[in-house]
C-alpha cells in the first residue's frame, strides 16, 4: 500500500538520480496507483513533480516540464487513504518554506488534533492527506535543529499510527532520511549507492544486498554510508541479508500481463514449496520452523488467521489438518480475530497466512495472539518481511515475486506450505505413520505435472469467458475444499472483472441462494472427485438443481467424470486426484476464467482499480 523510493548515489550522464527514482517506482507500482511523484534536490534547491493517476502520468508530466538534475531523491505511487487521488493530495508534500519534501506510507491516526494545531500556528493546508501535517511539522522542527535526522526524531515522538516516512531537504543535498513504525522499510546497499524502498523491488535491479529495518527506526543514507538509530537515539546494527530473487523474475517474460505469467508459473510454485522438505530417511522436516518440537506436540488448537485469498487458502488448509492431525481449526479473517475477544492461550498455535507479510490486519492479530500467549507460525512468501519476523516461526512459500494485485501463485503455494505443516504435525504428533505421510508427499509431488496439464487447456477457458464478457452476475458452487474454491473463484472475478460474484457452500443453496439463480446465469460448479461418492453425488445434484431453474452451468469435473456431462453446459477438465489435492487443481480454470474475462472487458488485470497489493493500512 504506497510504495515508497529514496535513492543516494552518483550522477552519471547515463543513469540520473531521476532515472533511479523511476526505475524504482514502476517496479512498487503494484502496491498503489492512484497517483505517483518524485522530488529531487537541486542545486536551485528541491525540485518536485506529482500526478494524480498511474506512474505514466508522471512520465508525460516530467517529459513536458523536466526537473533539473539533482543529487538525491525520493519518489511514491499512492494508494489513497485520506484524500482523493489528486494532483494536489499526491506526494511528495513539501513543508510551509518549501524547504523539506516528504513522502509517506501508512495513516497518521492523530494528524486530525496536529493539522488543528498547525492550522492555528497559521499554517495553510495545500491537501486533504494525513502526510502533510508530516511535512510541516519536519519543516519546522528543521529549522529548530538545523540536522534533517534530528528533525525526523522529534517529528516522529509526535505521531500516532503506522508510517513509514522519507525526506529530503534542499540544505543536504547527500542525504535521504526513513523512518518507520509499524509499515515496511528496507535499506538497498549499493556499489557507491544506497536505496531505501517499501521493498526490495525498489531496488534488486541494482543490487541484491539489503538491511532489515525493525520497527521504530530512522535511518539516514548517502552515497557511502547507512545509519540506523532507533526513535530513541541509540545506534542500530541492522541484519543484512541477500535477496534470493533477481529482477528478471519481476518482469513479464513474453506474457502480456503479470497475472497470465503468475498463474502460468503454478506448477513450479508449487514444487519450489515442496523443495528440500525432507531428511535423508524420507521423513518431513521443516527446518526453517524455530518452534520448539515440544511445544508443536502439546497443541490443542489451531487458529489461522489471514485475509481475502490468504484466507481462503486458510479454509482449504482446515479441512486436511484437521483430517490429519486431529487438531481443531478454526479460520478466521485477520481483522475480525484482531477486534473479538477470541479465546487463544499458550496451547494454541496461530497460523498467519499471507503473500507480502506486510498486511497489517494480519499484523495486528499475530501481536494479539502473542499478547494472549499463543504461538505464532507465519506462513509468509516475502524473506525479511514484518509478519516473517514477529511471528515464532515461519515456513516460507517459494512462489517467487508476486507482481500482479490479485493473488494466484501465492494461493497455491499457501495451500501447499500449508499441507506441509499438517503433514508434519501429523508426524510429530504419531497421528501418521511415516510412509502415511511419505504418500501424501507422492500425492502432493505429482500435482505441478497436474496443473500444467490444467494450464495446457486454458484456451478452452479463455474461449469461453471471451464470450461472457457481458454477464451481469455469476454464482460458484463448492462443496467440502470445493467450498473455499467458490470463494476464491467469485473473489477473482469480482476483483479483476467487476462482476458481481458470490461464491456458496453447494449445500447452502437450498437455504436461500437458489433465489438467485434466473434464466441465463452463470454458474460454476467444482464437483468434488468421484473418490468420494456421496459428496460427488450431492454436487451433481446441485447442478441439476440450479439448471431446472435456468442457470447455464459451467462445470469443473475430473476426466472421465461422465455423470456430469448431462447437465452441463461447458465442462472444464482436471486431471484425477485425490479430494485434497484438489483445489490445487480446480482453483486454476477460475482463474483463468476471471483474467480472461478482465481483458476481454479491455481491463488492466495486473492493476484493478481501487485495490493495492499489501494492504499495510487497518
Ligand atoms: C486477492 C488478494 C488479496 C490478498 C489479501 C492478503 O486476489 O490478493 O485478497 O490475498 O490482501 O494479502 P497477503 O497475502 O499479502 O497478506
Amino acid at each position: 500500500m504506497c510504495g515508497i523510493v529514496g535513492y543516494a548515489g552518483p550522477q552519471t550522464p547515463s543513469t540520473t538520480s531521476l532515472d533511479v527514482l523511476l526505475e524504482g517506482l514502476a517496479r512498487l507500482e503494484y502496491r498503489g496507483y492512484d497517483s505517483a511523484g518524485v522530488a529531487l534536490v537541486t542545486p536551485r534547491g528541491l525540485a518536485s513533480a506529482k500526478r494524480a493517476g498511474k506512474l505514466e502520468r508522471l512520465r508525460e508530466a516530467l517529459a513536458e516540464n523536466p526537473l533539473p538534475e539533482g543529487t538525491v531523491g525520493i519518489g511514491h505511487t499512492r494508494w489513497a487513504t485520506h484524500g482523493r487521488p489528486t494532483d494536489e493530495n499526491a506526494h511528495p508534500h513539501l513543508s510551509a518554506d518549501g524547504q523539506v519534501a516528504v513522502i509517506h506510507n501508512g495513516i497518521i491516526e492523530n494528524f486530525h488534533a496536529l493539522r488543528e494545531e498547525l492550522l492555528g500556528e497559521g499554517v495553510t493546508f495545500l491537501s486533504e492527506t494525513d502526510t502533510e501535517v508530516a511535512a510541516h511539522l519536519l519543516g519546522r522542527a528543521l529549522a529548530k535543529v538545523g540536522d534533517l535526522t534530528e528533525a525526523m526524531r522529534a517529528v516522529v515522538a509526535r505521531l500516532k499510527g503506522a508510517f513509514t516516512l522519507l525526506a529530503v531537504e534542499a540544505g543536504s543535498p547527500d542525504r535521504v532520511v526513513g523512518a518507520r513504525r509499524n509499515s515496511p522499510l528496507v535499506v538497498g546497499l549499493g556499489d557507491g549507492e544506497n536505496f531505501l524502498g517499501s521493498d526490495v523491488a525498489a531496488f534488486i535491479s541494482r543490487t541484491n544486498r539489503a538491511l532489515e529495518l525493525g520497527q521504530d527506526q530512522i535511518v539516514t543514507i548517502t552515497a557511502d554510508s547507512v545509519e540506523v538509530t532507533g526513535f530513541d537515539g541509540e545506534p542500530v546494527v541492522p541484519h543484512e541479508y541477500t535477496v534470493d530473487w533477481d529482477a528478471s523474475a519481476a518482469v513479464k517474460g513474453g506474457y502480456p500481463t503479470f497475472m497470465q505469467k503468475e498463474i502460468h508459473e503454478q506448477p513450479k510454485a508449487v514444487s519450489d514449496t515442496l523443495l528440500g522438505r525432507l531428511d535423508d530417511q524420507g521423513r518431513l522436516e521443516l527446518d526453517e520452523l524455530r518452534l520448539d518440537t515440544a511445544v508443536l506436540r502439546r497443541i490443542k488448537k489451531i487458529i489461522v488467521v489471514a485475509c481475502g485469498t490468504a484466507a481462503y487458502a486458510g479454509h482449504v488448509a482446515k479441512y486436511a489438518i484437521e483430517h490429519w492431525c486431529r487438531i481443531p481449526v478454526e479460520v478466521e479473517l485477520a481483522h475480525e480475530f484482531r477486534y473479538r475477544d477470541p479465546v487463544v492461550n499458550e496451547q494454541t498455535l496461530v497460523v498467519a497466512v499471507s503473500q507480502s507479510g506486510e498486511t497489517m490486519d494480519t499484523l495486528q492479530a499475530i501481536r494479539h495472539a502473542k499478547d494472549q500467549g499463543s504461538k505464532v507460525l507465519a506462513i509468509v512468501n516475502t524473506h525479511g518481511s514484518t509478519i516473517a519476523r514477529e511471528a515464532d516461526a515461519v515456513l516460507y512459500t517459494h512462489a517467487g515475486p508476486e507482481v500482479a494485485v490479485a493473488s494466484t501463485k501465492a494461493f497455491l503455494a499457501q495451500i501447499t506450505a500449508a499441507y506441509l505443516l499438517g503433514l508434519y504435525l501429523a508426524q510429530l504428533r504419531g497421528n501418521k505413520y511415516t510412509d502415511e505421510v511419505a504418500g501424501y508427499l507422492e500425492e502432493l509431488a505429482q500435482l505441478p505435472t497436474k496443473i500444467q496439464q490444467v494450464l495446457d487447456r486454458a484456451g478452452e477457458v479463455r474461449e469461453v469467458a471471451r464470450s461472457m464478457s457481458d454477464a451481469r452476475a455469476v454464482l460458484f458452487l463448492g462443496r467440502h475444499v470445493g467450498y473455499p474454491v467458490a470463494l476464491e473463484g467469485a473473489l477473482k472475478l469480482k476483483e479483476l472483472a467487476y462482476i458481481h460474484a458470490e461464491g456458496f457452500a453447494a449445500g447452502e443453496l437450498k437455504h436461500g441462494p437458489i433465489a438467485l439463480v434466473e434464466e441465463g446465469t452463470p454458474v460454476f460448479v467444482i464437483v468434488p472427485t468421484r473418490r468420494r461418492p456421496e459428496l460427488h453425488a450431492k454436487v451433481v445434484s446441485n447442478i441439476q438443481e440450479v439448471r431446472a431453474r435456468g442457470a447455464r452451468t459451467l462445470v469443473i469435473a475430473e476426466e472421465g467424470d461422465e455423470a456430469v456431462t448431462a447437465f452441463a453446459d461447458v465442462v472444464f477438465r482436471i486431471p484425477e486426484t485425490p479430494t485434497l489435492m484438489a483445489p490445487l487443481l480446480t482453483v486454476v480454470p477460475l482463474q483463468i476464467f476471471a483474467c480472461e474475462l478482465a481483458a476481454a472487458k479491455g481491463l488492466d488485470v495486473d492493476q484493478p482499480r481501487n485495490l493495492a497489493k499489501s494492504v499495510t493500512v487497518e
